[in-house]
């Protein structure tokens, strides 16, 4: 990374002059003033009762004594009230560039590679995918294509809903209507879920009568059992569908309900840590410490009825996941609702001595909202559903994009999928979005199209040329030449951090500066009547180089590249 390679030199600097500070230098936010900065001359100054700015002169005097400069830099400079600007010289910019384009993954650095599980999409079976589901699917999707891109062995789970309440409710339909088994279809699930909700609303007996069913088929009822496993295929497959059409894949197919045979293990752990206290004839673990701010209640690990919960299977999860992959880390991605339940749950891993080896992590994402800043809805009041939804986008997006309507299916649901994905991925995932199709639909602007065009424009450009460039000279030619080599020089703080922080919008907003560098070299450089072959050559090998990058980094946003747009 350019930043440790400053720094390092940086330190040594620092250590000479017995100035105790650290060197931690960032990416210019001035831009027009240079590319990295160091702002560490300011709090120092404050301990020495000194002027920053000479602080930062004396620093910038002993790097130039220490190091020849010239190679890698063609200005430090301390300016008031207390910087130090770098500006990196053509000739080291360059060299990074070959070395990024010649090395696999941009000659990115590496770290300690860890196992790590990524539970998430976690729908709950029996229930139509609607729009509720698609931030789960879609940032997990991406974060775990991230952390394996730098080599980890990311494992992903679903995680299924498939013992909760629902599955009762929906048994007590069909049997109710005398469906038989075979005749299970998902259309007819579609309907007798919301029916069987309504009802249970409404009616007190009918819900107790539903809560046996789901106790009852926890505990092996056959009868319970037989409907359950088609319930659970008939709607799999349908969960199947959509998260193919979404480029959304995993590892496991495993539900609450595989969490079952791994309870009993836990209880044992649990009592033989004296951790299970009764409760009104419930059994609950105290999980609240004195230093919360906010009330952290008891976590609820048996009902007074016997009947297991959302955190029982959750620790039978672990258990299992512990006994078939020895995981480094395992992480959840769920609405930010869900934060206190894993507060709870991870309480009571760190009690059972979990912590200790596995890194357990939540991470929580916001709502997706309507223009009126509520839960999107449809028209009729309900979450839209996800193939409704699919279908709406590919109608907007032809209907404001006209000259596309020749385009092929294919390349179609690769823009609904664009579409969809950028404007959610490009939110810091814990920040609610106004989802607003038409805008993401558009072909300017931070959107999936937008990314999409930039590619196939500068593909085209390369696709017309058949000399392949295999080098780079020394020569930068212009600003917009510069700011789009330093922004590709940018790549790998900005994965690096991405994977950090667990945080995909770090790079869905490098990828679109990244297009608007492209679009700006491409209306100031005309590269197709050059005559100067050098030029052409060096801004063939950097448009290269950014395609190759916006590709790759695509597809670890789980976003495909249409043919033609
Ligand atoms: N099925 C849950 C829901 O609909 C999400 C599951 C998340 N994963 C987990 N291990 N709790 O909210």
């Amino acid at each position: 990374m350019i930043n440790n390679f400053i720094e390092e030199k940086l330190q040594k600097v620092l250590d000479t002059l017995h100035y105790d500070i650290k060197a931690k230098v960032i990416i210019s936010n001035r831009k027009d003033l240079c590319d990295y900065q160091f702002d560490g001359a300011f709090s120092y100054a404050k301990i020495l009762h000194q002027n920053p700015y000479d602080i930062s002169l004396n620093i910038v005097n002993k790097f130039n004594e220490i190091y020849e400069t010239e190679d890698y830099f063609s200005k430090i400079e301390a300016v008031r009230p207390g910087f130090i600007n770098f500006t990196l010289s053509d000739k080291f910019i360059n060299n990074l560039i070959v070395d990024m384009s010649k090395n696999e993954k941009f000659n990115i650095s590496l770290p300690q590679p860890q196992k790590i599980i990524i539970d998430y999409g976690g729908p709950n079976i029996a229930k139509p995918l609607h729009v509720g589901h698609l931030r789960s699917a879609i940032v997990g999707e991406s974060i775990k294509r991230i952390l394996k891109y730098f080599n980890n062995e990311v494992i992903g789970d679903v995680h299924l809903g498939d013992y909760g309440l629902q599955i009762g409710q929906v048994i007590y339909g069909l049997k109710e209507k005398n469906i038989a088994k075979e005749n299970i279809t998902i259309e007819l699930l579609d309907q007798i879920y919301p029916e069987m909700s309504q009802k249970c609303k409404e009616n007190e007996e009918i819900k107790q009568k539903c809560a046996e069913i789901t106790k009852e088929l926890q505990d092996g009822n056959e009868e319970y059992q037989e409907y359950f496993k088609l319930i659970r295929k008939v709607s799999g497959d349908d969960i199947l569908r959509i998260y193919n059409y979404l480029d959304v894949h995993y590892d496991l197919w495993y539900g609450e309900s595989d969490a079952y045979p791994y309870i009993d293990k836990v209880k044992k752990d649990l009592e033989k840590r004296n951790l299970l206290v009764d409760s009104n004839g419930a059994k609950i673990v105290n999980v609240s410490k004195p230093t919360d701010e906010v009330e952290v209640p008891p976590f609820i690990f048996q009902k007074s009825n016997g009947a297991y919960l959302y955190g029982t299977t959750d620790l039978g999860t672990i258990y299992q996941r512990i006994e078939d992959f020895k995981p480094d880390n395992i992480i959840y991605v769920t609405d930010l609702r869900q934060k206190m339940h894993f507060t709870q749950l991870f309480r009571v891993c760190e009690k059972l001595g979990l912590t200790n080896h596995i890194k357990f992590e939540h991470l929580g994402f916001g709502t997706v909202n309507g223009k009126d800043g509520k839960p999107f809805k449809t028209r009729a009041g309900t979450a839209p559903k996800l193939d409704e939804l699919f279908k709406e986008t590919k109608e907007v997006f032809l209907k404001s994009n006209s000259k596309n309507t020749n385009m092929k299916e294919e390349d179609l649901d690769i823009l609904v999928n664009a579409i969809i994905k950028f404007a959610d991925l490009q939110n810091n995932r814990e920040k609610d979005y106004i989802f607003d199709i038409t805008k993401f639909s558009e072909v300017v602007g931070k959107t999936g199209p937008y990314i999409l065009y930039t590619y196939l424009r500068i593909a085209n450009i390369l696709n017309n040329e058949e000399k392949v460039e295999s080098n780079l000279s020394n020569v930068i030619y212009n600003n917009v030449d510069r700011n789009l080599r330093i922004k590709i020089l940018e790549l790998e703080n900005t994965l690096i951090y991405s994977a950090n922080t667990r945080l995909p919008s770090i790079l869905a907003n490098y990828l679109y500066e990244l297009c608007v560098n492209l679009n700006a070299f491409y209306e100031n450089n005309h590269i197709n009547n050059l005559d100067d072959q050098n030029k052409k050559n060096d801004w063939l090998f950097v448009l290269r180089l950014a395609n190759n990058i916006i590709k790759e980094m695509l597809d670890l946003l789980s976003i495909k590249i249409p043919e033609r747009m």
